[in-house]
């Protein structure tokens, strides 16, 4: 890519990230995209934090290698288990979904508890508490591991789905956390149950999406960072390249990855990374 548009690389570990994407590309049009899916290593939700690691620093090294001169780390698992590796291994700004989330449930509870959703390694790394915590928020984590299988059978309105979403946040919004006021969403996937889980969860409750307070986070970064050379106003203008990077079936993340992001997707390049 040839472009004096910056070139912001988003790694996740599969599609999920693509919210984090469509977030970017609506707050942040005048760049060019890469984005690496680690599809054939999927889930990282359940892996260790050596291995999340390693295959986080991989993906990394991966989009550096190919222009990115900013990284977004879309995947909730591997900013809470990984983010001071990966910032370590990597040559350029790095940006995470863990901080800007606790940021935006700060700026929005009243009564300073809130619920925190993802999956069992996120919420094992307590890596949400530890920055809820450091803002003064009371924090109730709750792993909710089968809502990404059902988010990516396509699911998100289906009855199975609003089941399991209300035993969860049945067992997180009670006790002391009856009256928490922000449900904060600490996984890729669950944007998109977002219209779900606002009918399940207490009515006072106020859902607060990591991926939007992300690429709010990566504007103003960027901003401070990046600020030579300004696009041209025709580059401005100019719709953002996107490139996509799959370890797995490049037409199952065609397929899939449209859900995520909201419209059909090109420029899928399968990439076999070794162990
Ligand atoms: N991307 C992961 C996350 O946000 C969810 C999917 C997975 O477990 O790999 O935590």
């Amino acid at each position: 890519m040839t472009s004096r548009r910056p070139t912001i690389g988003v790694f996740d570990s599969g599609f999920g990230g693509l919210t984090v994407l469509k977030a970017l590309l609506e707050l942040i049009p005048a760049a060019d995209y890469l984005y690496f899916g680690d599809t054939a290593r999927l889930p990282y939700g359940s892996k260790s934090v050596e291995t999340v690691a390693r295959y986080a620093v991989e993906a990394a090294h991966y989009l550096e290698s190919h222009g990115a001169q900013f990284l977004v780390i879309a995947c909730n698992t591997a900013t809470a288990l990984a983010l001071d590796r990966i910032t370590a291994a990597a040559h350029v700004p790095i940006v995470g979904v863990v901080e800007p989330g606790a940021e935006a449930a700060s700026t929005v509870s009243i009564n300073r508890k809130v619920v925190v959703i993802g999956t069992e390694a996120t919420v094992g790394s307590h890596a949400y508490r530890r920055a809820l915590e450091t803002r003064g928020l009371d924090t109730r984590e709750k792993a909710c591991p089968l809502l990404v299988p059902l988010v990516e059978e396509g699911w998100v309105d289906h009855p199975v789905t609003e089941q399991v979403a209300r035993i969860y946040l049945n067992e997180a919004f009670s006790d002391g956390f009856r009256e928490a006021d922000v449900l904060l969403l600490g996984c890729t996937h669950y944007p998109l149950l977002k219209p779900l889980l606002q009918c399940v969860a207490p009515p006072h409750v106020n859902i607060v999406d990591s991926a939007e307070s992300t690429a709010h986070a990566v504007a103003t970064h960027m901003q401070n960072l990046l600020p030579p050379p300004k696009p041209t106003p025709e580059e401005r203008r100019a719709t953002p390249r996107l490139r996509f990077f799959a370890t797995d079936s490049v037409e199952k993340f065609r397929r899939l990855g449209e859900r995520f992001l909201g419209h059909s997707i090109d420029n899928v390049e399968h990439v076999d990374l070794k162990e």
